[in-house]
């Protein structure tokens, strides 16, 4: 077979181990942890789907070499703890047994232990070691380790990496890092030791030798031991990527991959997990640097999803290994359909960060895109259905796409009928917005997946209860979304003022001045985008700060890009009439001003189509309402709605 991206399933022998393509499963820290450090059956089962998803690696994350000096509360491999082995090794099995190399994560968060941790209160008392006396971000001390105390840490990353090898995996990779502990030796912005451990290069990056030889002692010649490394970490008074290469260069015979990351959790998660506002593969220049000055494999990392991207990548020799992180949350099959000539099918991360929202709040994973994130030890496949039955979908949003999807899947036979032109739904507004251009893919990619799997498309459809009745399904999803609310403001309905849906969908131009009514998620992007097509943007906000519905890590990055941007922000500002020159608003007091601008773009929330469920409840013997049309929500909410109701048929 002719493969659509030769370089990418190319095999690749490391240090004796064959790699059975270039695309391996980044460290993504489980959730399933029990109280003594081990993997739980749900973390076992999540590693194990990226193994099965084709992946050629699965690195599992991150094992806190020393306790004792970093309390955080990832897993944890000792022999002190009996039955903690035998959890290891099957998590090790799981991921072989499905011809994935599995891979174990050591490390050590330093000044950063406790990062995750949902307890805020036990965090104060963790005490949080680090190369250097200084205060946390968080205002915590930092408590400088001591000779004895890294010497204890180095025989710790040998113990464990004994311990990961008898337990079954075939690789280690040393973290060294993102801001961690071996990181924060490495940089100059962390490390202001006067011993043997700072100062100088060759100083600084001693512990990270240390520890390399210890492991490298521990597993024997001819184990794999892949080093990750920030290429850069971007921060000011930290090193730069040609440090980055020096590093690479003094490191890179005791290790058999350098995988280079980027960035410095000092000022947030932007850079080591790009967010949206930035390109796909941002890092890859720092790896291709790296790899004309150094001998062994290089990998890359950061925003990758796009396979004809990691194709080129690997095809121009800028880096020999694609590491994937989010993007196999949202898809684990990546690799599986990029060996199968199905690149087209892969369904997209969005970089929402609602995986890395959800564990500080709850503990778990969620993924926008993929509703059986944490979960798959409940069994990934899709049960074919008893009786097939006849199931009619009303509204091709993302909530009714996958609910058609996965009912097809079942071998139901699916009509799906939306009253617009496309599918697509809301997701359509997102196509002239470039940072969330993959939002508008997501929707291409589930219309064009309701078509390979053969469900009847009806677009221009619009259905009602003598519709349906002549129909007859056997069951029925509603879906029809939700539409944009109209604030009852005088002068709303002039030719100036418009939603913020009808300004996407519709490609109406703004002007250049634009007043944003409704500073939330919706309107602060809108403002953004704007701000950076080149409109001056006046985000008007009636409560005291801005987009409280977006998640907890996307937020801070969203605030920031709008500060760059220059986006004008009223907050505690009400707004009051639309009149031919802007809106007028009021401030707290109630003084009333005029915002100039030619054209008012409100985004104040979503109301149901709730006349629409009304009227098709009685419609079929099996109803279920969902996505906006239930609840205006998220996607994340509409695809896990979806996907249940079409299992559930
Ligand atoms: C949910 C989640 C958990 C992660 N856990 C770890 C971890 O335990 N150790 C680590 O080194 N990196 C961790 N990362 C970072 C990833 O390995 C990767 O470097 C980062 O997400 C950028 O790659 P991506 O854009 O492909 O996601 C995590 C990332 C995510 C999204």
């Amino acid at each position: 077979m002719k493969r659509d991206y030769p370089h990418l399933c190319e095999p690749i022998t490391i240090n004796r181990t064959v790699f059975r393509h270039r695309m391996v499963s980044a460290p993504l820290g489980a959730t399933d942890i029990t109280p003594v450090g081990s993997p739980g059956p749900r973390t076992q089962g999540f590693y194990e789907a990226r193994a099965k998803g084709g992946a050629a690696s699965v690195t599992v994350s991150e094992l806190v070499v020393h306790p004792a000096t970093d309390g955080s509360q990832m897993l944890k491999l000792s022999l002190e703890t009996p039955g903690q082995l035998a959890a290891f090794t099957y998590v090790a099995d799981a991921i072989k047994r499905h011809g994935a190399v599995p891979s174990i994560e050591l490390s050590h968060s330093g000044q950063y232990a406790g990062t995750y941790m949902v307890d805020k209160e036990k965090k104060k008392t963790l005490g949080q070691f680090g190369p250097s006396e200084g205060v946390r971000p968080d205002g915590l001390p930092v408590i400088p380790l001591d000779k004895d105390q890294i010497a204890q840490i180095v025989a710790a990353y040998a113990n464990a990496a004994t311990l990961a090898k008898r337990c079954g995996f075939g690789m280690v990779m040393v973290h060294a890092g993102h801001s961690w502990l071996l990181n924060q030796f490495l940089s100059p912005y962390f490390n202001r030791r006067t011993d043997e451990y700072g100062g100088s290069l060759e100083n600084r990056m001693r512990i990270t030798r240390e520890v390399l030889m210890a492991v490298r002692e521990a597993v024997g010649p001819y184990f794999p031991l892949e080093l990750r490394i920030s290429g850069s970490e971007f921060l000011e008074g930290g090193y730069d990527l040609a440090e980055g290469v020096r590093i690479a260069q003094g490191l890179e015979e005791l290790v058999d991959i350098i995988h280079v990351s980027a960035g410095s959790y000092q000022f947030g998660f932007t850079i080591t997990h790009p967010s949206m506002f930035k390109p796909h593969g941002l890092n890859v220049p720092l790896a291709a640097e790296i790899k004309k000055h150094v001998k062994v494999p290089v990998a890359t990392v950061g925003a990758l999803s796009d396979p004809a991207q990691m194709e080129g990548i690997v095809a121009q020799g800028e880096a020999d290994i694609v590491v994937i992180g989010r993007a196999l949350l949202a898809d684990p099959e990546i690799p599986n359909k990029v060996m199968a000539n199905r690149g087209e099918d892969v369904v997209k991360c969005l970089r929402c960060f609602v995986c890395m929202a959800e564990r500080p709040v709850t503990q778990t994973r969620r993924c926008a895109v993929n509703p059986l994130i944490g979960r798959e030890s409940e069994g990934l496949e899709v049960p074919v259905a008893g009786a097939k039955k006849n199931v009619l979908v009303v509204g091709g949003g993302i909530a009714g796409m996958k609910a058609a999807t996965t009912a097809a899947l079942r071998g139901h036979r699916v009509t799906l009928c939306e009253k617009s032109a496309e599918l697509g739904g809301i997701l359509k507004t997102e196509k002239a917005i470039p940072f969330k251009y993959d939002m508008y893919l997501l929707g291409q990619t589930y219309a064009r997946m309701c078509d390979q799997m053969g469900v009847d498309i009806r677009l221009n459809t619009p259905v009602d209860a003598a519709w349906v009745d002549d129909f007859a399904p056997d069951a029925l999803i509603v879906a029809p979304g939700s539409r944009p609310l109209k604030p009852p403001i005088a002068g709303i309905d002039r030719a100036n003022a418009l939603s913020v849906n009808e300004l996407y969908l519709e490609g109406i131009k703004s002007g250049n001045e634009v007043v944003i009514l409704g500073g939330g998620l919706t309107g602060c992007e809108c403002a953004l985008h704007l701000t950076l097509e080149g409109s001056t943007c006046h985000l008007v906000e009636m409560r005291s700060e801005l987009a409280p519905d977006a998640n907890i890590r996307h937020r801070p990055i969203l605030l920031a890009e709008l500060e760059a941007a220059g986006v004008d922000v009223l907050l505690n500002t009400t707004g009051k009439e639309v009149v031919a020159d802007g809106l007028i608003v009021a401030d707290e007091k109630g003084d009333e001003r005029l915002i100039l601008g030619d054209t008012v773009v409100y985004a104040v929330g979503q109301l149901s189509c709730s006349e629409e469920v009304d009227t098709l409840r009685d419609g079929a013997p099996w109803v279920r309402v969902i996505g906006d049309a239930l609840r205006p929500a998220n996607i994340t909410t509409a695809i896990y709605e979806g996907y249940h109701a079409g299992l559930d048929i």
